[in-house]
């Protein structure tokens, strides 16, 4: 999805459910009346009325067909703080000082001390003079007054807080010390978990200074030590500390970068998922991970695309870039992360590749590489894939096996490109030069445009090419387009290419305001939660979707994680805060989880006896394995509807 001119949205409803510390963009959400406005129309939803319904399902083995296996699966990108400050477990705000902050700080996206805090007399400053490495040349400085007494040091934040409980957190950072300024007596530093509320310190380590191991003058040291909760603390308005005694360093000046803590992750991985996150996404019944974008991947300029070379080893070598959601990105969560994220949960990775275009850079206008200048667009997509799947004796296969993953990566579908109908008239040639010289080398993957004929787009899919199609809708789109996929292949003339619904959702609700414009200001606005009328029009399409698995080969909602702290898009599969209690899964996501833990293996033949489609929407399969049949009926309309099946019919 995009928006056109502004990256804020805001919120008509109130929320459906309280969070206690969740602030949207808005300090209040828009309390905007639209009692007299927002109508509901209900004539189309009620359809048929109360009209009895029977079917008959045929369980003859004959005129069944395989439901498509990676229907229901997962789109990510980071937008919203579903990445930093979201999945990315990582529980310090801006660790490196590249403005990693929790606020929109807008252009120019700058170094900042955003998240940190003196404690006693010290004075914090960025310092462009004792580089920690060539991609994070901006440190914390800290200078202690000569006066100081008690505790000095500093702390951080959090996004929004920290979730402490029973468990173990990793944490690592670096630190140097001025030559000039450091008088040697320095014997230990604490590091400590407390509250921002009380005086509860809920853990707290204390590293000594050693011969071998000591904050120098002359040299970076990375201290790495663990804080072990041993109590849930009532509420995540916690911080992180690292202090010092003032006695040991009073008018000492320190330097200070890649401050980490780290929870337990997802299946324990270093540098994981939060752990609550991943488990959500596995408990869906995902199949598949779209990412690492969306918009995300494409930049707001070629040159703050995603670039995956860089999200790659060690932290310390990661600058992150200028995400393309008003903050900027760590590139923490990186390419590895994704794809082990992925091998964790047993998804299908569906990797995005930058294509070639740009977005508009923040007015200056978007852009694509020109026709005769692709070659390195190209080369860059085959190091991508060869870094994925290619064996030890590759350059960026080699590469793979140093960080730690000798075994090449399964993948089976890439996507060139994101929403290449922004760009009609440059994909109709990045398009076919990119899926020959992908598909020359990589004969073997499934290739997914990200544009088609919709207009006059001059764009011929080769066969096997999976569409991909996005639809931001009404309930009633959803409901009249019920049969969209029942004759797709003829009306298109397409008997060979699939459709991904890349991005769906009901995304506001019907009434007698005009249909949403995504930059159109308020009070024309998205809903902030998918509701129970979201789920019947989302639910109504995927039915379309299930009966028809020869088309349409996978789906997923979009976005899919937000953090409520800071909303780019809503509404949302599931919302979260840094308190981990406080996630909730929307009824979008409980109405996927539902159809694919009862996809079934095969479609079953169902006619309807008695009754039509609409109100009462269904559809049926079976799976063939335990021999469980599973009827999926959705009533769109306000009245009860008689509804009989009649099972084993001929
Ligand atoms: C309500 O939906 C019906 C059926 O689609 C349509 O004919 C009618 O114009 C709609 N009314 C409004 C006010 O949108
Ligand atoms: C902090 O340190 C500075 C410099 O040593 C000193 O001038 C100042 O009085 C101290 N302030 C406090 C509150 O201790
Ligand atoms: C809590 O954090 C805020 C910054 O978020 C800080 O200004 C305040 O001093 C902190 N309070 C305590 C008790 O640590
Ligand atoms: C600090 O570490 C360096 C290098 O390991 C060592 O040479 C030096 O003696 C140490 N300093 C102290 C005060 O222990
Ligand atoms: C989360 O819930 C647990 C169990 O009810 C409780 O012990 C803990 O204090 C809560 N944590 C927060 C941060 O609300
Ligand atoms: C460091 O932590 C230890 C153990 O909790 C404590 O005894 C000591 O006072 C702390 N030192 C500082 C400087 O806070
Ligand atoms: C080092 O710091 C300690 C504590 O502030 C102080 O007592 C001592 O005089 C300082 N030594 C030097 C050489 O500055
Ligand atoms: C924390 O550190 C331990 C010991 O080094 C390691 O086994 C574990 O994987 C780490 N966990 C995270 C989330 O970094
Ligand atoms: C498609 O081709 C037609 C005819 O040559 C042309 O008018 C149109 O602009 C093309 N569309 C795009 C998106 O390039
Ligand atoms: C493609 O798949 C076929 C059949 O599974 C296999 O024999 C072949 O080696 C694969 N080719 C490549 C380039 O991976
Ligand atoms: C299976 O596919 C065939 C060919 O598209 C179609 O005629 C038939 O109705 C489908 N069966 C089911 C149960 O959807
Ligand atoms: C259904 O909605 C219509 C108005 O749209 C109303 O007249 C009717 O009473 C409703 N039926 C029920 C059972 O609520």
């Amino acid at each position: 999805m995009r928006f056109s001119s502004t990256l804020i949205t805001l919120a008509s409803v109130p929320y459906v459910l309280s969070f206690p510390n969740a602030k949207r963009q808005t300090d209040e959400p828009q309390q905007t009346d639209l009692s007299g406005q927002e109508r509901i129309n209900y004539t189309y939803f009620e359809g048929h009325g109360d009209a009895p319904v029977a079917i008959d399902l045929n369980l003859d083995a004959d005129g069944r067909n395989e439901t498509a296996p990676l229907l229901y699966g997962w789109m990510f990108e980071d937008i919203s703080h579903s990445g930093d400050g979201g999945i990315y477990a990582e529980a310090i705000q801006n660790r490196a000082f590249q403005g990693s902050t929790r606020d929109n700080p807008g252009l120019p996206f700058g170094p900042s001390l955003d998240g940190y805090y003196p404690v006693g007399n010290v004075t914090l400053r960025l310092s462009r003079m004792q580089p920690l490495s060539e991609a994070l040349p901006v440190v914390m400085e800290m200078e202690i007054g000569g006066l100081a007494e008690g505790e000095v040091g500093f702390f951080n934040e959090g996004w929004w807080g920290i979730n402490v409980e029973p468990g173990t957190y990793n944490v690592s950072f670096y630190a140097k010390g001025n030559g000039a300024r450091m008088n040697g007596t320095l014997s230990s530093v604490n590091v400590s978990l407390r509250s921002n509320l009380t005086d509860d310190t809920w853990a707290e380590q204390t590293i000594e200074m050693t011969e071998d191991k000591n904050i120098s003058y002359f040299s970076w040291t990375q201290f790495e030590t663990q804080l072990v909760v041993e109590e849930s603390a009532p509420n995540s308005n916690n911080s992180f500390y690292l202090t010092f005694n003032a006695s040991e360093v009073a008018g000492d000046v320190f330097y200070f970068s890649l401050i980490s803590l780290f929870p337990e992750t997802y299946k324990n991985r270093p540098n994981g998922i939060r752990r609550d996150l991943g488990q959500i996404v596995e408990d869906l019944g995902t199949t598949f991970f779209r990412f690492p974008g969306g918009n995300n991947l494409e930049g707001e300029s070629i040159d703050q695309r995603w670039k995956w070379d860089k999200t790659l080893g060690p932290l310390i070598d990661r600058a992150g870039r200028v995400g393309n959601w008003g903050y900027y990105n760590t590139d923490g969560l990186g390419l590895m992360e994704y794809l082990l994220f992925c091998e964790d949960v047993g998804m299908e990775p569906v990797l995005g590749v930058y294509s070639g275009y740009s977005l508009d850079n923040y007015g200056a206008g978007d852009t694509s590489f020109p026709e005769d200048a692709m070659r390195p667009v190209l080369e860059d997509i085959l190091n991508e894939l060869e870094f994925i799947t290619g064996n030890t004796s590759t350059y960026w296969g080699n590469y793979r096996a140093e960080l730690g993953h000798p075994e090449p990566f399964e993948l089976n579908f890439v996507e060139i490109g994101n929403e290449d109908w922004f760009s009609p008239s440059s994909y109709n040639y990045r398009f076919p030069y990119l899926y020959s010289g992908i598909k020359d080398a990589y004969p073997n993957l499934t290739l997914i445009a990200s544009a088609y004929n919709e207009r006059d787009y001059n764009l011929t899919l080769p066969p096997g090419v999976i569409w991909d199609t996005h639809h931001y809708e009404l309930p009633s789109y959803f409901l009249q387009n019920f049969d969209f996929y029942d004759n797709w292949r003829e009306e298109t003339n397409n008997s060979d290419v699939g459709v991904f619904i890349g991005e769906y959702s009901v995304f506001q609700i019907d009434s007698t305001l005009p249909e949403l414009n995504f930059s159109r200001p308020p009070p024309i606005e998205h809903v902030s939660s998918p509701r129970l009328l979201s789920i019947i029009g989302e639910g109504v399409y995927l039915l379309g979707a299930e009966r028809n698995p020869d088309v349409v080969r996978m789906a997923g909602y979009a976005p899919s994680f937000c953090n409520l702290n800071s909303v780019q898009w809503d509404p949302d599969l599931v919302d979260f805060t840094a308190n981990y209690n406080e996630t909730v899964r929307s009824t979008s996501y409980f109405l996927q989880q539902l159809f694919a833990h009862s996809r079934g293996t095969h479609t079953l033949p169902v006619t309807n006896s008695e009754g039509e489609f609409n109100p009462l929407w269904w559809s049926a399969t079976i799976d063939e394995d335990v021999n469980a049949v599973y009827v999926k009926v959705i009533n769109s309309g306000n009245a009860t509807v008689d509804f009989s099946v009649n099972v084993g019919a001929e």
